[in-house]
């Protein structure tokens, strides 16, 4: 296939992997704890989750409907800052941020990353502490930098000369004298299982190790009085299901440790990680164990350190769908439920791309299931599509459902709580759908469905 000629249309869906269709699941009607909210379970059929029935669930705030298990969340949040009670765990707001669940990081002792003035903005409106905020961003405006630097956030993570310069000024002008680490371009990226440890930096994020740019960033911040160098960040992908990218990545910095230690005399105390921990989506993933990979890291940190003669730097990571991503499930009303011959069912749903945009943008797979009812229905190889006017608006590539499903029915896709609502557009003019948390039976709308007038707000 031409990398030039990106087929849409007809045969979009063709792009992705074709170790498909996967095999019918044994049961239809499972619930796997370790892909499904904690609190999920099926009685008398239907799936429940925080103790309500996605049926009530429906009725009360409609379709398509973001669920958001809190005890789920607030579980992986205690999970990570026990696995590294000795370090920091800040949250990645991106992957989903909202005033309430900024208030849940806030309650349960985490910090937060941020990417942007909007986000920060989610944060400090509920009175998140500014000194447990690190501002992250490649190419942040002059306005998010003083923002940053007045209100007094933890950590700036640079990434760029300009950006050294800009903040030193800003840092000054306003008496500041912000903590700083230098995100840096270790050459390692990871997916899933793999990573690849490269010589080159080919990405826009971050400064060169292997160019030299990033100890240059040094010189220039240990030059800067107004900035106080404390650490180096790097962050090598997403969705990560072993430490050994990690490994490389932490060996990496630590040479420029060394490297810092020997030209300018400082040893820097904080070594940040980056986020990227691997949740499971389908069938046979694993739930990683939050301990294990704080000990692997822990271990490789001190080791690499030790070597070198350094300290040991205290590590920061910066999970996001590690923590929200099982919490979080998409309800869907099944609308039309179209048999391809000899091919497949189009089950269409009232939602689509514009909820969940990871299946087209990155292939993504996810796990689905008829949630209103049990059903003893024979599988039907089905494709979960989307109601937008094109054709690559695939919820989920390949699945089974239930050969008896009809209009009307419930269905829920499993792990939609990271990158889902915060990657979610309005399409079409579709307006983006409410989120509800949910726990101990009761739910709480923590965004609003948008409406019609939401959609027109603004317009000429
Ligand atoms: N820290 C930094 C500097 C990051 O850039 C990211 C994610 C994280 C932490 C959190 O990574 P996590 O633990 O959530 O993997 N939209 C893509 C993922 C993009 C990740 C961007 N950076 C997706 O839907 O898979």
């Amino acid at each position: 296939m031409s990398r030039f000629a990106h087929p849409a249309g007809d045969r979009h869906a063709e792009v992705l992997p074709e170790d498909r269709p996967p095999h019918a699941p044994a049961d239809l009607n499972s619930i796997d704890p370790v892909i499904w909210p904690r609190t999920s379970e099926r009685i008398a059929g239907s799936l429940t989750i925080g103790g309500l029935d996605v049926r009530d669930l429906a009725k009360e705030f409609g379709t398509p409907l973001y669920v958001l298990d809190e005890h789920d969340f607030r579980a992986h949040a205690v999970d990570f800052r026990q696995a590294f009670h000795d370090g920091e765990v800040h949250y990645a707001g991106k992957a989903f941020l909202c005033r309430e669940v900024a208030r849940w990081i806030m309650q349960e002792g985490l910090g937060l990353d941020v990417c942007s003035a909007g986000e920060l903005a989610v944060a400090l409106s509920v009175g998140f502490p500014p000194d447990r905020i690190t501002m992250h961003g490649n190419n942040k405006s002059i306005a998010e930098l003083e923002k940053a630097v007045t209100v007094g956030v933890g950590h700036v993570v640079v990434d760029s000369f300009e950006e050294i310069a800009r903040l030193g000024y800003l840092a000054e002008k306003h008496g500041a004298r912000p903590k700083v680490l230098i995100r840096v371009t270790v050459g390692v990226e990871a997916h899933t299982h793999e990573f690849i440890a490269t010589a080159h930096d080919d990405q826009k994020f971050g400064l060169s190790l292997s160019s030299g740019a990033a100890a240059e960033a040094a010189r220039r911040i240990l030059a800067m009085p107004s900035l106080e160098l404390v650490g180096l960040h790097s962050h090598i992908g997403s969705q990560i299901t072993d430490t050994a990218g990690f490994e490389v990545a932490a060996r990496r910095l630590a040479t420029l440790l060394v490297q810092i230690r020997d030209e300018h005399g400082v040893e820097l105390p904080e070594l940040d990680l980056g986020g990227g921990y691997g949740i499971p989506y389908v069938d046979g993933d694993e739930s990683p164990d939050m301990k294990v990979i704080a000990d692997a890291l822990r271990e490789i940190v001190a080791t690499v350190c030790q070597s070198k003669g350094l300290p040991v730097p205290r590590l920061t990571v910066e999970p996001g769908r590690s923590i929200v991503g099982t919490a979080g499930v998409t309800l869907y009303e099944v609308g039309t439920v179209k048999d391809v011959e000899g091919l497949r069912t189009y089950v269409s749903v009232d939602g689509g791309m514009s909820d969940n945009v990871r299946t087209a943008l990155y292939g993504a797979d996810y796990t689905a299931r008829l949630a209103s009812r049990e059903s003893t229905a024979a599988p039907m190889l089905s494709r979960l599509v989307g109601k937008h006017c094109e054709s690559g608006d695939i919820v989920v590539r390949d699945l089974y459902l239930p050969a008896d499903l009809v209009p009307g029915d419930l269905i829920a896709v499993a792990g939609t709580g990271a990158y889902c609502r915060s990657l979610a557009s309005n399409y079409n003019y579709l307006p983006k759908p409410a989120v509800v948390a949910v726990a101990g039976g009761k739910a709480r709308v923590i965004v609003a469905r948008e409406t019609e007038e939401d959609l027109l707000r603004g317009q000429l």
